[in-house]
């Protein structure tokens, strides 16, 4: 598979079919999605992964709209956050005016890497941003030092999902 394919092949799933996913295949994802650059090579970035079932169905319970039925069958939720206050500063203090906001960077980069590798691993992904943080932090006893972002949800799709439409490339980029 090129890149293109995996990325193209890669898309939001919001039907699974209960297929398990296995620990080693967590964790190679991870191991991919440490090869993403970050600020200052500071690695803030931390996931905390539920696949056993009575896990699953609680975390699924901290996922809000219609989520939780959109992750019914997956095979694992992945939560990730990045440690805060560390990215971005040098001895606590911001390093420019991006601060915290280069954990969200990195940690969207790392994501991202990872939803390539589950696609290349034929694994299927869905993003979710609307979640309750607090909800996760005291169901994984996530520590306070870390800002909570999205839930990844790791599976198989029951079927394909269609790619929605992309802006022209004159909308959002400039050429100097
Ligand atoms: C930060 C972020 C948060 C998202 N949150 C949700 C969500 O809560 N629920 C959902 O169904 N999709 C969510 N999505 C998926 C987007 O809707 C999806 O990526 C977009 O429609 C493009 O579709 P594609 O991923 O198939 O290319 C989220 C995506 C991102 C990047």
């Amino acid at each position: 598979m090129t890149l293109d394919s995996i990325a193209l092949h890669r898309r939001s799933i919001r039907k699974y079919n209960g297929q398990a996913v296995s620990r080693e295949e967590l964790e190679a994802l991870i191991r991919f999605a440490q090869e993403a650059p970050s600020w200052k090579n500071q690695q803030t970035s931390r996931y905390h992964i539920v696949a056993s079932p009575e896990v699953l169905a609680a975390a699924r319970q901290c996922l809000r709209g219609s989520n939780p039925q959109k992750t019914e069958n997956v095979g694992a939720l992945i939560v990730t956050s990045f440690k805060h206050d560390i990215v971005g500063h040098t001895h606590g203090v911001p390093d420019n005016e991006g601060g915290n906001g280069w954990g969200w960077y990195d940690l969207g980069l790392q994501n991202a890497y990872l939803l390539l590798k589950a696609a290349e691993q034929d694994l299927d992904t869905l993003v979710i941003g609307i979640r309750d943080a607090g909800e996760l932090r005291a169901l994984l006893q996530i520590p306070e030092d870390e800002t909570i972002g999205a839930v990844i949800a790791v599976g198989h799709r029951v079927e394909d999902a269609q790619r929605p439409p992309r802006k022209p490339l004159d909308e959002i980029a400039r050429f100097y």
